[in-house]
């Protein structure tokens, strides 16, 4: 949610700045603007709309050299999304440049404060009333840092500034509180960014910092301090993934890549995970074997895709460790007084860590005794760090907005907590989850196989263009890939979509069953014969009203033939372990629907990636 860069070094800062925001975009793309430090003076330029419109506004009148400049891509909160409100802002006199992520609550009584001292804003934003106080510390003789520290001082919300002093131009100085910020750490030269993949094509050293920091970045080094200007130091590491990883590689969209790249990085997240005894560790976790035996409630909290990857995790933990779990959606979660005590683990999972409504609930929890564990993504992010353990998933840098690779290998994590809780309270022999993990290892070749074989899924996507309302119907863990196969396709295809529990059907939904509409059926493996004969029932329920059936079914089910109107064929996976082969057929339908519908996948309307405002 708006993407941030800023850079001072030896090379020319308008190219470092546009790369940077070129990585950015996924974070937000209803504007973009950069401002250059040159002689004395800034040189910007911004403009509403993607990236593109800004680098052709700076082709049509180029800016001056410099090797100072900060820039911005915009997921538009405060005004709309036109050329006024996009960053930077510049006070009144143009000695300051600023750009903002997040939002700066008491941002009314600040400007009410500025125009009755004679200020004239002339956006809507929230961030200009900062441009402008920052420009009055300059104006009282402070350097930038101190007056970045001034102003955080009276600033409430969540935000992420970078700014840049005409009369300096050897530094970018950068503040945050509850949004994302990371230094890069260079040669002679280093950077700022939202996240890493703003500068990972120039470094691979990252500085992570913590909340209600300043830093003030320059050739020669970075200095970091508190709001209260008290010295600090932020936490150097290394980026285990490269420039490759953040390209398409190929492919023509960064989902189509990240939904091919699955078999890999649920392999990487399930690796080094067991000893030569075979026993599962999780070495990253820092909660200990006696923390987790005390353990008798967990309480997953999670947003969008990462919460459906909660709820299958509830299936897992209760059946193999006896656990009760409760799924909550974190922007719900704090509002309605949960029952917390020190023995509830509460399970935090986000890919990108930086999620507000999650990393406000954790710290609900957190006040209320109980211990928190992270599954997430990103190093040097948020929420990992202010819980009190955490699991990485190896999905590598994520970039599509929508989620795939990041929900897949959530699922793995979470299979991986289920059968570790399981291990420590000994409610599962070793046999048992080594068998467990054994099929899990199995898994990477079966996505594959998915993948091999998606024609008949292509083709699907392509006899529904016209199509404007889809169901997806499953049960137990296929009922949350019902959900996410849903969302995949509403936020892509922008087509009414809903996940059901077929059992709910007759409960009201069946209603809305009419002639040819596509219904999406996840139906159960074999051996779980009882719920797969409820859910062959409720295909032939909707085939009955005039539904299209697609069916997704375990290779060797014949059963579901007659009452299927497309058969989609899945590996062999035990019940609880299916999500994560039979929600690649939905993510590649959306995708590719999405596609032949002519719409930007990567960039779907409205969205952006990593939520940070609540
Ligand atoms: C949907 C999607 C979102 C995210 C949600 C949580 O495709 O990507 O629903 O899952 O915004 O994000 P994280 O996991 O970063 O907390």
């Amino acid at each position: 949610m708006c993407g941030i860069v800023g850079y001072v070094g030896e090379k020319q800062a308008q190219d470092v700045v546009v790369g940077g925001l070129r990585r950015l975009e996924y974070r937000g793309y209803d504007s973009a603007g950069i401002a250059l430090v040159v002689g004395g003076s800034i040189a910007s330029a911004k403009r509403a709309g993607k990236l593109a419109n800004l680098e052709k506004a700076i082709v049509d009148s180029p800016l001056p050299e410099s090797t100072a400049g900060i820039g911005h891509t915009r997921w538009a909160t405060h005004g709309a999304p036109n050329d006024v409100n996009a960053h930077p802002h510049l006070g009144r006199t143009g000695r300051l440049a600023l750009v903002h992520n997040g939002i700066i609550e008491n941002f009314d009584v600040l400007r009410t404060g500025l125009e009755d001292a004679g200020h004239e804003l002339e956006s809507e934003t929230d961030t200009e009333v900062a441009a402008h106080l920052l420009e009055i510390e300059l104006g009282s003789g402070h350097d930038l840092t101190t007056a970045m520290q001034n102003v955080c001082r009276v600033l409430e919300g969540a935000f992420t500034l970078v700014a840049v002093d005409a009369e300096d131009p050897s530094c970018v100085v950068a503040a945050r509180r509850n949004s994302p910020l990371v230094v890069g750490i260079g040669e002679g030269e280093n950077f700022l960014g939202s996240d890493v993949a703003a500068f990972i094509e120039h470094t691979r050293e990252a500085l992570e910092l913590g909340q209600d920091q300043v830093v003030t970045i320059r050739r020669s080094g970075v200095s970091v301090t508190g709001f209260d200007g008290t010295p600090a130091e932020g936490r150097r590491y290394h980026v285990d993934w490269d420039l490759s990883a953040a390209e398409k590689d190929g492919h023509d969209w960064f989902m189509r890549k990240e939904i091919h790249e699955q078999p890999r990085a649920v392999a990487d997240s399930l690796l080094g995970r067991r000893d030569a005894a075979g026993l599962l560790h999780l070495d990253e976790m820092r909660l200990s074997d006696q923390d987790l035996r005390d353990v008798d409630k967990v309480i997953i909290i999670a947003c969008g895709t990462s919460f459906y990857a909660g709820l299958v995790a509830k299936y897992a933990i209760e059946h193999w460790t006896r656990i009760p779990v409760e799924v909550e959606l974190a922007s719900e979660f704090r509002y309605r007084d949960p029952i917390l005590t020190a023995s509830t683990l509460v399970v935090a999972i986000s890919q990108s860590g930086e999620t507000a409504d999650t990393l406000q609930a954790i710290r609900h929890a957190r006040l209320q005794r109980s211990r928190v564990l992270a599954i997430c993504n990103t190093n040097g992010s948020t929420i990992p760090r202010e819980s009190d353990a955490v699991i990485y998933t190896h999905a590598g840098p994520e970039i599509g907005v929508a989620s795939t690779k990041g929900f897949l290998t959530q699922l793995v994590a979470c299979y991986l907590l289920a059968l570790y809780l399981a291990q420590v309270k000994g409610t599962r022999y070793g046999d048992e989850i080594a068998e467990i993990l054994d099929q899990l290892d199995r898994v990477p070749d079966q996505i594959q196989q998915v993948l091999d074989g998606a024609e008949a899924v292509y083709e699907l996507a392509r006899q529904h263009t016209e199509t404007r309302s889809v169901l997806f119907l499953g049960r137990h863990a296929g009922y949350p890939v019902a959900l996410e196969g849903a969302l995949k396709l509403k936020e892509l295809a922008y087509i009414h979509a809903e996940g059901f529990a077929a059992g709910e059907l007759k409960h009201g939904p069946i209603a809305l069953i009419e002639d040819g509409l596509p219904v999406l059926c996840v139906v159960p493996p074999q051996g779980r014969d009882q719920l797969r004969d409820k859910m062959i029932s409720g295909i032939q329920e909707v085939r009955a009203r005039g539904a299209r059936t697609i069916c997704l079914v375990e290779e060797g089910d014949d059963a579901i033939g007659p009452y299927a109107d497309v058969l989609i064929r899945l590996p062999k996976v035990p019940v609880l372990l299916q999500p994560l082969v039979a929600v690649v057929p939905l993510q590649l339908f959306a995708c590719e629907l999405a596609t032949a519908m002519g719409h930007d996948v990567d960039q779907p309307r409205n969205l952006a990636k990593s939520v940070t405002v609540e």
